[in-house]
């Protein structure tokens, strides 16, 4: 830098700094009016500032300034202790009732109850067994007389037979002889002769069952010469029964036989092994006039035993 300059700006530093502290001086005399402060005229010299001077009298304090703005609020301060409880408050309206709890554990059973009424009477039993037989009881009194009987024939009035045969293919139109005697009561059935001749006069039952074989059979019950009934048996297989029944009123001495009567056709059968023919009469009951005869007959016998009887002790009585 050339000295002509330097030169220039400390003139310039130098009449600023001057120029400052004058206007410093006349401002402060005119606006600060305080009586203790008198300019000092060697103050009034601008030139280096000396030391710091001491402090002077504290002034009377200013009027109060205007009230300043409102300052923004402050942060908000610690919470404060709780304050004391206070007193309790009169009871509230009761509340609406709740929603319905669950229902609780089944409770423990219960203790028998009292004993009920008795039940309606029972059905009627079944009866019991029987009970053990009791003990012969006493002899009854002797009942009166009975009535006396009717019938007091001497000889029974029985007559039966049953006969087979022990032949096949007998003779037509001559009596069959039926050789195998079953039953022959009172022997009225004639084996020789093959007819039944009647003692006890009364109505007799007859029937025959004859096996067929291989021919037709017509065969017939004949009473004193006279056929009384027939039975024809067309033989249309191997082997057949033909059979006929009648009931008859008979005489004494009738007579009753078996007869084929057509030639030809006797196809009466007979094995030994599986199948017979047979021939049966019997009594049914005998004509009352016979049993009252033979009643009669009876009781004569008896009277007449009887007085031998009489006879024969009086003879003792007198001869002892
Ligand atoms: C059987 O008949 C024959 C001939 O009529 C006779 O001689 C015989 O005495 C009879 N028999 C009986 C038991 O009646």
């Amino acid at each position: 830098m050339p000295i002509g300059n330097a030169f220039l700006t400390v003139s310039v530093v130098l009449w600023t700094w001057g120029s400052i502290c004058l206007f410093s001086v006349i401002f402060s005399q005119s606006t600060i009016s305080t009586p203790n402060i008198t300019p000092d005229s060697s103050g009034l010299v601008c030139s280096q500032p000396g030391p710091v001077g001491p402090g002077g009298i504290a002034g009377v304090p200013g009027s109060p300034g205007a009230m300043g703005q409102m300052g923004s609020s402050g942060e908000d301060g610690p919470d404060g202790i709780d304050g004391v409880r206070g007193e309790k408050g009169e009871r509230g309206e009761s509340g609406s009732p709740g929603k319905r709890g669950k229902s609780g554990v089944k409770g423990r059973k219960g203790v028998y109850g009292k004993v009920g009424p008795p039940g309606l009477r029972g059905l009627h039993g079944a009866p019991g067994l029987m009970g053990q037989q009791g003990a012969k009881g006493e002899l009854g009194d002797r009942g009166s007389q009975g009535a006396s009987g009717g019938c007091n024939c001497g000889s029974p009035a029985r007559s039966a037979f049953s006969v087979a045969m022990t032949k096949r293919y007998p003779k037509e139109e001559r009596p069959i002889h039926f050789s195998r005697i079953l039953l022959n009561e009172g022997n009225h059935y004639n084996t020789s002769t093959g007819k039944f001749v009647c003692v006890i006069p009364g109505v007799y039952y007859f029937s025959y069952d004859i096996t067929v074989a291989n021919r037709h059979l017509a065969i017939g019950l004949v009473h004193n010469g006279q056929y009384k009934i027939r039975t024809l048996d067309s033989n249309s297989g191997n082997h057949d029964v033909a059979s006929g029944s009648t009931i008859l009123q008979l005489q004494n001495s009738d007579q009753v036989w078996l007869q084929i009567y057509n030639i030809g056709q006797n196809g009466l059968f007979f094995d030994p092994f599986w199948t017979d023919s047979t021939f049966t009469g019997f009594l049914i009951y005998a004509d009352q006039d016979y049993l009252n005869e033979a009643e009669r007959k009876a009781n004569a016998k008896k009277k007449k035993k009887t007085v031998y009887k009489i006879i024969f002790h009086l003879y003792d009585h007198l001869h002892g």
